[in-house]
């Protein structure tokens, strides 16, 4: 949430900021701005909108062309609306100091109080704009930007990363992060500053990343980092050599588009990295793997066979869709493995007390890594003990930093908002490992383990089929374009394909969309159902098809548009349903991974269809750094 980029070196500021700030649009696009030093003096500029905005006022303005240093930043509002007054950069009053933030200060209106009552004035309404008197009120006392620095952090509370520029300092930037992520990337005489590694790798493979709690003094030739109150730490740049960080669209009309057909080959990596043909043996032991995000090698399970023995239950953490993914999760651990699961929505576990103990293993879900709730959540289970395991697409996030065990998914950079390649990947990730404790705790039959493992070799080709009639589906989805509200239904493991069905509808199309227990329709929501309302029904073979079944036809009698995800050789449903997303043939366990890819195609080309901003719906972020 909200992108923070800077440049300390010798070529024109403005275009590497920007070009900084499209590789973090997907954090927050209601608005844009830059800070930079020309001729010795602070300027600013912002625009409200998206960044196409701020990159038409700079191409006017040369100064910002020949300026050497800069912070930038793009917005995901949470305090005041998206227009040009909250965009960020904010600055003081004789526009000496400017700053970026990404994050929220908790005891803001405080400050802002106490700095009202000293005569400072506010501009905007936003929570950053404290940080900017803070540093100036220091500033005006110690004479030294570091040390205002030092004394304003200790004044604030909240997680959060900044961005600092100053006239009193012109040959620096500064750099604050506190429970977020930033990263450095050092260039030849230049430092890159950006909330991803994302933006830096695209200029350098020479990286660091702040720490927590952690300030970084930048010039054209130096960083130096001091902890917050004012020691200096001596870390060094890490050089990370491959390349999951390049980013195009490959003649796809939208990275959502492609990222849904990127999905066989993400399972054949997924898949093929934990066991490399069908009767190879489940392997989370792999070799570690360097992390970007320091020098420690953690990713992979490096729980005893002592330690799986001992586990006694299993928490799951996440949000969004990948909650969806732990859903299913939850299924393949106690139905595999014999142990009993919760799972929670990362949010709500704050405020309350987490039982778990050492016998406890807690999972963390999330693709980006840096979701506030989870780490948040995750961080409290590791304090009292827990076993942790992340599940992440992005090896240089900050879950990787917390998690003690860590399944990196095989995903490349996600860029749509909408998640899609990275939900199938935790699912398959999330059968392998709990096959692996399965196979560790003796709980399956080694025959009923290999012919898992068979059918989950074959999922990649299963899900070509699909794609191959995209087609197909796009006509199906069209005709439901106009409708005002969907209901999607499933059971057993396929209830999670329902919400997921329904949340990339909403998110993507803003259609109302809810998910349901399909057994639950009766208890309540089938009070909505009429001719006017579509109803979705995933209805894959299995434990729970007749049931399943016995519900769409409830929703039937009273008039519902009929969809159904189905099988292809399903003789029933062509009789019940007026349109079928059809999926080949598949294992019950298998059969989440198949239904959901017609569901997102459905989603996408109703959104298209509608006019809507498909990468970047509006309100969201793709990384929900603020809890
Ligand atoms: O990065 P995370 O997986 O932790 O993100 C969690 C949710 O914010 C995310 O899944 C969100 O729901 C997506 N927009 C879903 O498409």
């Amino acid at each position: 949430m909200c992108g923070i980029v800077g440049y300390m070196g010798s070529s024109g500021v403005a275009s590497i900021l920007l070009s900084g700030l499209k590789c973090l649009e997907y954090r927050g696009y209601d608005s844009a701005g830059i800070a930079y030093i020309n001729d010795g003096k602070l300027k600013v500029t912002k625009a409200s909108g998206k960044l196409e905005n701020l990159e038409k006022l700079l191409t006017s303005d040369r100064s910002s062309l020949l300026a050497v240093s800069g912070i930038g930043h793009t917005r995901w509002a949470t305090h005041g609306v998206p227009n040009d007054i909250n965009a960020h950069p904010h600055f003081n009053e004789d526009q000496s100091i400017a700053i970026v933030h990404n994050g929220i200060i908790e005891n803001y209106a405080f400050i802002k109080e106490e700095l009202e009552g000293q005569g400072f004035k506010f501009n905007s309404d936003t929570d950053t704009e404290v940080i900017v008197h803070l540093l100036t009120r220091e500033y005006n006392l110690e004479k030294s930007m570091l040390k205002a620095i030092t004394n304003t952090v200790k004044q604030l509370s909240g997680s959060y990363a900044l961005g600092i520029i100053s006239s009193h300092q012109k040959d620096t930037i500064y750099a604050v992060n506190h429970h977020y992520s930033l990263t450095l990337g050092q260039g030849d005489n230049e430092f890159f500053l950006a909330s991803d590694i994302i933006a830096v790798r695209q200029y350098t493979n020479k990286v660091l990343r702040l720490d927590q709690s952690e300030i970084a003094q930048i010039t054209k030739t130096d960083v130096s980092l001091y902890d917050f109150s004012g020691r200096q730490v001596k870390r060094d740049f890490i050089t990370v050599d491959s390349d999951p960080y390049l980013i195009n669209k490959d003649g796809y009309k939208h990275f959502l588009l492609k990222e849904i057909h990127e999905q066989p080959t993400i399972l054949r990596q997924t898949i093929g990295k934990y066991m490399a043909h069908p009767t190879a043996n489940l392997d989370f032991n792999i070799q570690p793997e360097p992390l970007a995000n320091s020098s420690k090698t953690v990713a992979g399970i490096h729980l005893t066979k002592n330690d799986i023995a001992g586990i006694e239950n299993i928490l799951i953490l996440a949000c969004g869709t990948a909650y969806h993914a732990g859903m299913i999760g939850k299924y393949y651990l106690e139905q595999l493995c014999n142990i009993p699961v919760n799972i929670e929505i990362a949010s709500e576990v704050r405020g309350r007390t987490l039982l778990v103990n050492e016998k406890t293993l807690v999972i963390a879900v999330s693709q980006s890594g840096e979701t506030a709730d989870t780490i948040a959540a995750l961080t409290e289970a590791k304090r009292k003990g827990a076993y942790t395991l992340g599940i992440t697409n992005r090896s240089d996030s900050h879950l990787t930093r917390i998690a003690s065990n860590l399944i990196i998914t095989e995903c490349g950079v996600e860029v749509s908002v909408a998640a899609t390649k990275t939900y199938i990947a935790q699912v398959v990730s999330f059968l392998m490992f709990a096959l692996y404790l399965a196979q560790e705790r003796s709980s399956l039959s080694q025959e009923y383990i290999n012919n898992l493992k068979l059918e989950l070799h074959s999922l990649p080709a299963l899900v070509e089929t699909v794609l191959a009639n995209e087609n197909i589906i796009k006509e199906s989805s069209i005709k439901y374009a106009k409708a005002n509200d969907m209901v999607f239904i499933g059971r057993g493991i396929n209830y999670p394909t329902a919400l997921e069905g329904a949340l990339k509808l909403k998110e993507l199309s803003y259609i109302h969309a809810s998910g349901y227990a399909a057994g639950e329709l009766k208890h309540g929501p089938i009070a909505v159902l009429d001719s006017s309302v579509p109803v979705v029904t995933i209805l894959m073979p299995g434990s729970v098809y007749d049931k399943t079944l016995s519900n769409a036809q409830e929703a039937r009698a009273r008039n519902a548009q009929m969809i159904a995800v189905a099988c292809s050789n399903d003789e029933k449903a062509p009789k019940y349903f007026d349109t079928i997303l059809a999926v080949p043939p598949v294992d019950e366990l298998l059969s989440p991974v198949l239904a959901v890819i017609p569901l997102q195609l459905f989603s996408y080309f109703i959104s298209d269809y509608l006019g809507k901003d498909v990468d970047q719906p509006r309100n969201l972020a793709k990384s929900v750094t603020v809890e």
